[in-house]
């Protein structure tokens, strides 16, 4: 019998909104999920939010809201999300609930009644951002890793769980299960951070400096620690202990995080469920990060991406596959529209789209609509078996899914769909269609790419659940009933004969990326919008005099292919400027243009040209445009 499969996301933060970043995490948790409902487990899927903490009340206090009412707003931005993008959870857990608090305090009064927790004075590197303590070698160059500011040195009376007591056991465990953290470089950076002495992790916070949080069973001036609180939620959603779901799915558990929470879920969590006597966690998942021009998309960066401008766009299906073909598992990826729309083009709309509109179309217009009924296992003349080649596209699928290589997954499907597109190209229906004595010939070759493409849309379902319906659809499959078993999928042929089935539709259009990127995007992105730099008072912006001025001659500068000289009248007088536009802009375009100058600069020397203020544009690597006033305003006149 297959064993029951448990799969969890990280419970997010609500201190932000959902960015592409956790949406990456919780599509791969969905898309896990439905492979192994394909296979025929008993599932169940967990996300949530997590909502204690300092970074929390930082975020209600910036946004005049209580912690409570904050978190349950940002909470069910959450919540509402994930069915958006057809991610099916069974629980959606919030740290707030008052099961999970209820949990925690039966653990953490397990572990001190144990003797696994002590009071204790500390002093030690604290960085808020993170919540935690830091040793001088976690920190890059005296900095958080992940925050980049220099963490506080704070002392305080605290209580600790003596994890240091299970570090062997620990090693012992990675050492005998190579599987417990995949992929295996995580694992080793586990093991080699457990070759220094591990510390006991701090586990409380004093009400005097916090109080958003689980106040401890056996001192009630201190709240629990956010990460002690939060790593709970892995049990407490199944009703640790007594809970029907406790006992059926725990310890079949996959947790799914990215690497910047491996220390909580590789080093904490384990030892946490050591000492509170529960089984060990079956697997910890480990995946990398998306990048955008090299640096992690966060919040804290300002560099995210909306999930559901994407959606929108794009629409969810191809998001679901653009996030599962470009990245490998474990390793980091960049994010770019522009890859986006590549994959789209290529995969779904070439391959994938043409495919089964080219099936289709000559299966309507050769059968009248109409199954043919045909030998599934006639020897073709042709050197093709779409029918073993299947098999082989299934095998190959399946384990890469139990591997979590998702890419490798929809490679292997890809390569089939290669195949069938090469067999429509060998067969030459539309030659066998011309000749009666090839009628039998015919109806093997429609039906064996019908089928094929019924093994297609099998295999995208965890994927691409919507593309899935469609093809099955236009298959003639029972809506009702899916044919999404991989047990189901294997057998060949399904597809009732002599149905009528309906006209085909167009599975991708192709995107042409000027409509969505703009002119400039000619292969390339947009960057993406930079932070917003510190509040400043309004006296210090009256200092920055701007002024309309028309541009009366341009020129280039000698020996200087980005510069452009500028005469300009500023109402009164007229000066020459410097502006680093030539490679977008030509000097005759601007002639006449009402711009926005900032006409107090202190003036520079660029290439032996005095610059005496300076244009206002908005710029990107490949992208320029000078700031034009919309109305006829006289030179001279000041912006406020
Ligand atoms: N609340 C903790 C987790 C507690 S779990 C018991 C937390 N929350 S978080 O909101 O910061 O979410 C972190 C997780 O979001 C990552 O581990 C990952 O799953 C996802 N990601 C956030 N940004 C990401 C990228 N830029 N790239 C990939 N995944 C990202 O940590």
């Amino acid at each position: 019998m297959t064993a029951p499969f448990y799969i969890t996301t990280p419970i997010y933060y609500v201190n932000a909104k959902p960015h592409l970043g956790h949406t990456y995490t919780t599509i791969a948790t969905d898309v896990a999920r439905r492979y192994h409902d394909m296979l025929g487990a008993e599932t169940f899927m967990l996300t949530g939010t997590d909502e204690h903490g300092d970074k929390i009340v930082k975020a209600a206090e910036k946004n005049g809201q209580s912690p409570r009412e904050y978190a349950d707003r940002i909470s069910r931005l959450f919540a509402e999300l994930w069915p958006e993008l057809n991610i099916h959870c069974d629980h959606f857990i919030r740290t707030t609930d008052a099961s999970h608090i209820a949990v925690v305090i039966d653990i953490l009064q397990k572990i001190y009644d144990k003797g696994d927790i002590y009071y204790s004075e500390y002093e030690g590197l604290y960085c808020f951002g993170c919540e935690r303590f830091f040793n001088e070698r976690e920190l890059v160059d005296g900095k958080c890793p992940d925050h980049g500011t220099p963490p506080d040195v704070i002392k305080e009376s605290n209580y600790f769980f003596k994890m240091s007591r299970y570090q062997q056991w620990l090693i012992d465990s990675l050492t005998d299960n190579p599987d417990l953290i995949r992929p295996a470089r995580y694992r080793n950076e586990v093991l080699s951070f457990l070759k220094e002495p591990l510390e006991d992790l701090c586990i409380s916070r004093p009400k005097s400096r916090l109080q958003w949080g689980i106040t401890l069973p056996f001192d009630d001036r201190y709240v629990t620690y956010v990460w002690f609180d939060a790593l709970i939620n892995y049990v407490s959603a199944l009703g640790y202990p007594d809970g029907e779901h406790f006992k059926k799915f725990w310890p079949h558990v996959h947790h799914v995080v990215a690497k910047d929470i491996l220390k909580p879920h590789g080093i904490y969590w384990p030892t946490m469920l050591k000492a509170a006597g529960i089984d060990a966690y079956k697997h910890l998942m480990v995946h990398g990060y998306w990048n955008v021009e090299d640096s992690k998309m966060s919040k804290s960066l300002g560099n995210v991406v909306d999930p559901i401008y994407l959606k929108e766009t794009y629409s969810t299906d191809a998001i679901r596959y653009f996030l599962m073909r470009e990245m490998v598992f474990g390793l980091d990826s960049s994010f770019s529209e522009t890859s986006i729309i590549n994959r789209i083009n290529s995969d779904l709309a070439n391959d994938l789209g043409n495919l089964f509109s080219r099936v289709l179309g000559m299966f309507h217009k050769y059968f009248k609509s109409t199954v043919p009924e045909f030998d599934p296992d006639a020897k073709s003349d042709f050197q093709l078996d779409l029918k073993s080649d299947a098999q082989t596209a299934i095998s190959d699928f399946c384990k890469a899914m139990d591997n979590f290589e998702f890419h490798k997954a929809l490679v292997a499907v890809w390569e089939y769909i290669g195949k069938m597109n090469k067999y429509v190209d060998v067969t030459a229906p539309w030659e066998l269609a011309k000749k009666k004595e090839a009628k039998k010939q015919l109806d093997t070759v429609i039906g064996n790419l019908l089928e094929g493409l019924r093994v297609v849309s099998g295999l995208i379902y965890p994927v691409m659940p919507e593309t899935a319906a469609t093809m099955q659809k236009h298959l003639g499959m029972d809506a009702e009933k899916p044919f999404y078993r991989i047990r189901e999928i294997r057998e060949w042929p399904q597809i009732p004969p002599n149905q009528v089935l309906p006209k085909a539709v167009s599975l991708f259009p192709r995107i042409d990326p000027e409509t969505i990127l703009g002119p400039a995007a000619s292969g390339e992105t947009h960057e993406p919008a930079a932070p917003i730099e510190p509040e400043i008072g309004f006296e210090e912006f009256s200092r920055i005099d701007l002024r309309a001025a028309t541009v009366l001659k341009a020129e280039k500068i000698p020996k200087a292919d980005k510069l452009l000289k500028l005469e300009i009248d500023l109402g009164n007088h007229t000066r020459t400027i410097v502006a680093g536009i030539a490679k977008f802009y030509t000097p005759d375009e601007l002639i006449g243009k009402s711009i926005v100058v900032l006409a107090n600069l202190k003036p520079a020397k660029l290439m032996g040209v005095e610059s005496k203020g300076m244009l206002l544009a908005a710029v990107e690597k490949n992208a320029c445009s000078v700031a034009v006033l919309d109305r006829e305003m006289p030179a001279g006149a000041r912006l406020k």
